[in-house]
């Protein structure tokens, strides 16, 4: 009944890079987002920033997340990334980091709703660029902000907002709070997508049977399980967790290599050893024997040492 919806996977910065977006995609990821990239970095022709926007065909839509404070340096870089392949930038204003937040942008912009309107309305002059905003709930408790936000946004042509309901001050700390999310996004103007502590298909039921909730956005559920989409969408599609088939052995050991060859391909092998041992944690995960084996790819010295010790865990033969 719900699976019209968008199910898309959440920009995770230092880790939803192009090879993860592209596994997620085959599994049904209807949209993905970039890891956020700096407007000012754009602005002045940072090179690691601009590379941010790199993606494949295969990505597409994409989404390129920015972050920034200024109007003017927000809309040069948008323009950038439309040139680039996006369909759509988001602005992120939920980014808690202290690095983001003095700079003014992220969360720090949900305490200045006159520079959050600034931003949309330098955006939505004509040729409008096609946007949507990533919000918390507010700053702390004592100010709640989405619904205001939704409200400004459907003023300024934003084409959605995603709401991950924990406050700035609250960082990652408790749970979100879907109650509060369901209570604004009930009578929102615009489509509201939830995003936050969505793990498992029963909780992903649950979101989409709450009030106003357009689609959901996945992050850390997906790590090591960019399957975690399609499991979702069965599980949906029938109504019942129990719909959604796990992931058999073999399939997992296909994509932990398929993974292994994106992301070479993409950063050379080097780097990749190094942020691929993060996402064989991932991958391990719940399987016997998996802390040994996070023991052991943290400390193989080599790529084939490292693939050897993947293979001899993951390969169901
Ligand atoms: C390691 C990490 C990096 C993140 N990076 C970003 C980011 O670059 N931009 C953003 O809007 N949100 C970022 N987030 C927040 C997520 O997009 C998401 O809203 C949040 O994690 C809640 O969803 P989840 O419980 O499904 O992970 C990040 C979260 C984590 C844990």
């Amino acid at each position: 009944m719900f699976s019209n919806r968008p199910l898309i996977l959440a920009p995770l910065a230092g880790i939803t890079d192009s090879p993860f977006r592209r596994l997620c995609k085959t599994f049904g990821a209807d949209l993905t987002v970039t890891e956020m990239i700096s407007a000012k970095g754009v602005w002045y022709g940072d090179a690691r920033t601009i590379a941010l926007c790199d993606h494949h065909p295969e990505e597409r839509p994409l989404s390129a997340q920015l972050f920034g404070r200024d109007p003017e340096i927000i809309r040069a870089a948008a323009e950038f990334a439309r040139e680039r392949g996006a369909a759509v930038v988001d602005i992120n204003m939920g980014c808690p980091i202290k690095k983001v937040i003095k700079t003014g942008a992220g969360a720090a912009l949900l305490r200045d709703l006159s520079q959050v309107t600034a931003i949309m309305r330098r955006l939505s002059r004509p040729p409008a660029i096609p946007f949507t905003v990533k919000i918390r709930s507010g700053w702390d408790r004592e100010h709640l902000v989405a619904d205001e936000v939704f409200r400004l946004a459907a003023a300024h042509g934003a084409r959605a907002v995603v709401c991950h309901p924990r406050t700035a001050t609250q960082m990652f700390s408790g749970t979100a709070d879907w109650d509060y999310l369901e209570a604004t996004a009930r009578d929102a103007p615009l489509p509201v997508i939830g995003s936050g502590d969505i793990v498992s298909v029963a909780d992903g039921i649950r979101a989409l049977g709450r009030a106003g909730i357009a689609g959901l956005m996945i992050g850390r559920g997906a790590l090591g399980r960019p399957w975690f989409f399609r499991e979702l969408r069965q599980g949906i599609a029938a109504g019942t967790e129990t719909a959604a088939m796990p992931v058999a052995a073999g399939e997992r050991f296909a994509v932990v290599m398929r993974h292994w060859e994106l992301l070479a391909a993409a950063k050379g092998e080097r780097t990749a050893r190094i942020q691929f041992r993060k996402h064989l944690g991932w991958y391990s995960h719940g399987l016997p024997d998996a802390a040994r084996f996070r023991r052991e790819v943290f400390t193989a010295g080599t790529t084939a040492a490292m693939l050897e010790l993947a293979a001899t865990f993951f390969n169901p033969a």
